[in-house]
């Protein structure tokens, strides 16, 4: 399976922090907010990777990850003209992908316990797509999922008036048909290409599964996101090195 981070788009809802950077350059406690999305693949065994941006600061993720080695990644890059949208970003991937399955994920997004686990359970599903899902307070910013026996029957992006409480997270895998999924979306009314209308085709075809998240997730893209994130991973970070210290009896 390859890895495909969507860091594209303008980071508007982040202004004027993103006034002259990228999103995903911005730091996140100790490191800088790409770095996650890279380690979760990495983690999860995936490393050969395709990272997309645009802007005008798309040079400065060449000069901060050049080639993936740090993370023991093969990275390549391509370039998102404006900002048309999660599936438009995700279209520039065909040509890296061919007819491998992919693992999408969005560069605001993090996961405290990775996603080794779906990854495991999408390579036993046999084709078709996988989304994780997470338990959120306020439904209304993300993609939600209607459920009916315990499987998903439609999805809604920002819907006023959420079915369930669970988002679908910045996570998903396809095989190779998204594609030609992608190519049958049509711009939404905030006229983007989105990533909920290509899930929607795979339910339609009976062919969407999906994982509930272990631990805590977050996306980083409004400044509440941002500081909670920010503030989860540094107790993640203490809590790493007091373990360290302990096992070392330091
Ligand atoms: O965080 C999860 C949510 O992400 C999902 O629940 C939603 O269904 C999904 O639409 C998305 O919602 P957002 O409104 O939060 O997406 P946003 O526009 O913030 O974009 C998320 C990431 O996708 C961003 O960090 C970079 C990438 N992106 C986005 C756009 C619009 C691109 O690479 N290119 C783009 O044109």
């Amino acid at each position: 399976m390859k890895g495909v981070i969507l860091a594209g788009g303008l980071g508007s809802r982040l202004l004027p922090l993103t006034k002259i950077t990228n999103k995903h350059l911005l730091p996140i406690y100790d490191r800088p907010m790409v770095y996650f999305p890279l380690q979760t693949l990495a983690d999860a065994g995936i490393r050969d990777i395709l990272l997309v941006t645009g802007g005008n600061n798309a040079g400065d993720f060449l000069r901060l990850l050049e080639n993936g080695e740090e993370f023991g990644c093969t990275l390549r890059y391509a370039y998102q003209r404006g900002e048309g949208g999660i599936a438009a970003a995700l279209r520039l991937a065909q040509p890296f992908a061919g007819s491998d399955d992919i693992a999408v994920l969005l560069g605001d997004n993090i996961f405290q316990n990775g996603i080794s686990s779906a990854a495991r359970e999408f390579d036993q599903q046999g084709g078709g797509a996988r989304v994780l899902l997470k338990e959120v307070s306020d439904p209304t910013r993300f993609g939600v999922p209607t459920i009916e026996n315990g499987r998903i029957v439609h999805i809604a992006e920002k819907p006023r008036q959420p079915a369930s409480h669970f988002a679908v997270t910045g996570c998903y895998f396809y095989d190779a048909s998204v594609f030609e999924k992608i190519e049958r979306c049509r711009p939404s009314n905030r006229k983007e290409l989105e990533i909920t209308d290509v899930n929607n085709l795979y339910l339609a075809e009976q062919h969407l599964h999906h994982s509930l998240v272990d631990g805590w997730w977050s996306d980083a893209g409004t400044f509440e996101s941002l500081h909670r994130v920010s503030v989860l991973v540094e107790a993640m970070v203490h809590d790493a090195s007091h373990t360290m210290a302990a096992v070392s009896g330091r």
